[in-house]
Parts: C-alpha cells; structure tokens; sequence
C-alpha cells in the first residue's frame, strides 16, 4: 500500500503520551490516519464526522483519530471487555481542553521521580503537539453483536443523531484480544471465546467471528455509513456478496472499506 494520506513521520512521542496496556498491540499512528484518509474520500466532504471504534480496547486508535484528524465532530468507544475501558477514558482525555497539557505535567513527574529520558521526550511531545480538534468522546461497554447496548451506546451519534459516519475497527487477533465468546453462536461452550481468528480466511462464511462481527456492526449504521475494517492475515473476510470500496494490504496486516449498507445486504 502507497500512502497518501499520512506522511511519514516518527510518531514515537505520541505512541509514549498514549497509556498503553501490555500485551494489547494497537494499530500503527500512521496506518490509523492513511485508513482514516482513504475512508473519507467515500463520505461527504468537510461534513464534521462520528467515528465509531466498537472494538476500542485501549482507545488508542480513536484517540490518535482526534489528535490527528481534522474535522472530527466525536469519537465513540464500545468493546465488550471492560478490562481496557478506563485505560480508554484515560486516552481519550487527552482530546478534552488542556488533556494534553495534563497528560504532560504527569510525564514530567514520572520523569523528575524515575530519571528516565523518555518520559521527559513524552512529555514535551504531549506540550507541543496542537491537536486537530477537540471531539466530544464516550466509551461504553458493549458487545458489538449485543443490538440493544450497541444502540444505547451509539444514541444521539452523528448529525442530527443518525449515527456514526465513520467505523474504524481493528479486529480481535492474538492472545490478548481475541473476540468475545459470542451471544448466539452455537455448537461452542458457552462462555468459551471463539478460537483465535488467526489468519482470516479469504472466503465468506457466516460462522466466521469477523464477518458475524461486520453484519452485526452494520445493523446500527446508516447504508452510506463507511466501515474499516483491519485484521492481520491476507484479507479481511466479508459477508458473501458484499463488494468492498477497496482493499489494501500493509505488512501482515490486511484492511477493507466497505458501506454499511452492503454488509446490511450481504
Ligand atoms: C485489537 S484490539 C483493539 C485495539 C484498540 N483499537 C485500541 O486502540 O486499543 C480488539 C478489541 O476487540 C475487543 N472485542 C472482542 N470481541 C468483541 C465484540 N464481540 N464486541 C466488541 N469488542 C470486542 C477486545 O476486547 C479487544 O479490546
């Protein structure tokens, strides 16, 4: 993949100013900003956008959308896992007035107590980034499969409250994050988490985590809604028949954009 929305640059400062859990890898600063980019060419321009992550994890990825992306009007975090939530609030303050010049009165404590360099470069990076706006911001706990809380969680999104615009999603892979254990799926223990998605598959199936991940997704957006969708492996497996804006490949990572109406129809 070519980028043509993000230039290059060390984003190193900024990954230190994000708290971060061990273990809980999120997407490249870069890679979030180009998918951002290639997503709003797809939706009408200059409209102030919703984002929704609704596998936020750590808000990593929502919270880099607002320091960096103009033109953000809010940010929605959902995920099913309470665990990184309040890691997420911690993340997303960051967009509030003066977060940033918190965040790095904090740094600069940590680095004053534990003489370490890079809390000091953290902390001057959080005093001298100007953030591209100032999104409201929320995060709920929320199945994504799980319509009624997805809904509340959503409630009053987007201009004149039609909902997200915008759905950026780095798919469970690995260890740490996998999919939560599904709600209706059957022919697994209940409580079980669905098998690491591994390398997804090219191929649609229905019993496949991410594309019931998808549909379900789709259920609380507008057809001209955009979702991005970024999983590791060759592809990112849609439902059957949903034809995709584009597909791009970065490393082991592979990425879809695709309207929410052709997963609503796919
Ligand atoms: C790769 S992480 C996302 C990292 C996140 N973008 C960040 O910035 O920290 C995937 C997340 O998906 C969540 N998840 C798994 N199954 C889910 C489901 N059914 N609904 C919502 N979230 C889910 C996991 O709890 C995990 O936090």
């Amino acid at each position: 993949m070519q980028y043509r929305h993000a230039p290059a640059a060390n984003h190193a400062a900024l990954d230190a100013v994000l708290a971060s859990a061990p273990g809980r890898p999120t997407l490249p600063v870069r890679l979030t900003v180009e998918l951002a980019g290639r997503a709003r060419v797809h939706l009408p321009a200059d409209a102030p956008l919703t984002v929704w992550d609704p596998c936020c994890g750590a808000g990593a990825t929502l919270t880099v959308l607002g320091l960096l992306v103009p033109g953000l009007a809010r940010v929605v975090g959902t995920d099913a896992d309470p665990g990184p939530l309040d890691l997420a609030r911690r993340n997303l303050a960051l967009l509030d007035p003066g977060g940033l010049t918190a965040r790095a009165a904090d740094l600069e404590a940590l680095a004053a107590r534990h003489d370490k360099p890079s809390y000091a470069e953290a902390a001057t990076a959080a005093r001298t980034l100007v953030p591209a706006g100032t999104p409201a911001w929320s995060v709920t706990l929320a199945d994504a499969r799980d319509t009624a809380a997805v809904r509340s969680a959503l409630a009053g999104a987007g201009p004149h409250g039609t909902g997200p615009d915008l759905v950026l999603a780095d798919l469970p892979h690995g260890h740490r994050t996998t999919w939560a254990a599904s709600p209706t799926r059957t022919g697994g223990v209940a409580g079980t988490p669905a098998p690491d998605a591994g390398p997804v598959r090219a191929a649609a199936d229905d019993r496949d985590p991410g594309v019931e991940f998808l549909r379900a997704v789709a259920t609380a957006l507008r057809p001209d809604a955009v979702v991005v969708a970024v999983g590791r492996g060759r592809t990112v497996p849609l439902p059957g028949g949903a034809r995709p804006l584009e597909r791009v490949r970065v490393g082991h990572r592979a990425a879809v954009l695709v309207r929410a109406g052709a997963l609503q129809e796919g």
